[in-house]
């Protein structure tokens, strides 16, 4: 499964890559207006942080307004997604962006019917948001079995990004489920590689080291 982070803070995204773990990027209007830097130049750094898919959301409403928008988004550099909203201009949108050899991250996926029309659009990715889907008493990670159930039995060039994770179990859940990527937050990223057993593990072998080197 590839990992992408959810952020569009460099710092963080520079720490993570540092890992070597790191296949890209997505960002939302949310993470990039708390950054406090223009939205392009932004994107243009984390191109030049992460060699993989960055995505980068379109704000209008209208499908040639979205088209717009994208074409000038990846003009930006060549690895970046156009993010587009889940609705029926984003669909039009999609199509004609797909068309054009653009990629798309349709984004704001909470049913299996809207990642079908997706798929059909020409989507590259679709994003199931499975905390928010959590959040209101719904089944996030059955939500992406519904998905991956669709996947396995046609052929649309179309990777699933487990979106919205609260927790290092949705991520194992979605490896499980064969999903094509999970794009994580940097505090769950942290929280992946934590297990109290290892770090009582790791204390242990020095003490008995350092107890070994006084005998000697
Ligand atoms: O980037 C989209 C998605 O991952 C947002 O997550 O935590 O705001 O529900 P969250």
């Amino acid at each position: 499964m590839k990992i992408f982070i959810d952020t569009a803070n460099l710092e963080k995204i520079r720490e993570v890559n540092s890992w070597g773990i790191l296949d890209g990027v997505t960002t939302n209007p949310s993470l990039v207006a708390k950054e406090g830097m223009d939205f392009e130049t932004l994107v243009g750094e984390i191109c030049n942080l992460v060699n993989g898919p960055i995505s980068a959301e379109v704000m209008s409403e209208t499908a040639n307004e979205m088209v717009d928008e994208a074409r000038k988004l990846v003009s930006i550099h060549e690895n970046v997604v156009i993010k587009v909203p889940m609705t029926e201009e984003g669909l039009k949108a999609t199509k004609t962006l797909a068309d054009e050899g653009i990629q798309v991250n349709m984004t704001l996926i909470f049913s299996a019917a809207q990642a079908l029309l997706a798929c059909k659009a020409g989507a590259r990715y679709i994003s199931p948001f499975v905390g928010r889907f959590d959040d209101v008493g719904e089944d996030g990670m059955r939500l992406v079995s519904e998905i991956m159930d669709i996947l396995d039995s046609y052929d649309y060039n179309t990777e699933v990004i487990v979106a919205s994770i609260r927790h290092p179990i949705h991520v194992t859940h979605a490896a499980r489920m064969g999903a094509h990527i999970a794009t994580i937050p940097y505090d769950v990223l942290k929280k992946m590689f934590k297990h109290p057993l290892t770090d009582i593990g790791i204390k242990r072998f020095q003490d008995d080291w350092a107890k070994m080197s006084k005998k000697q």
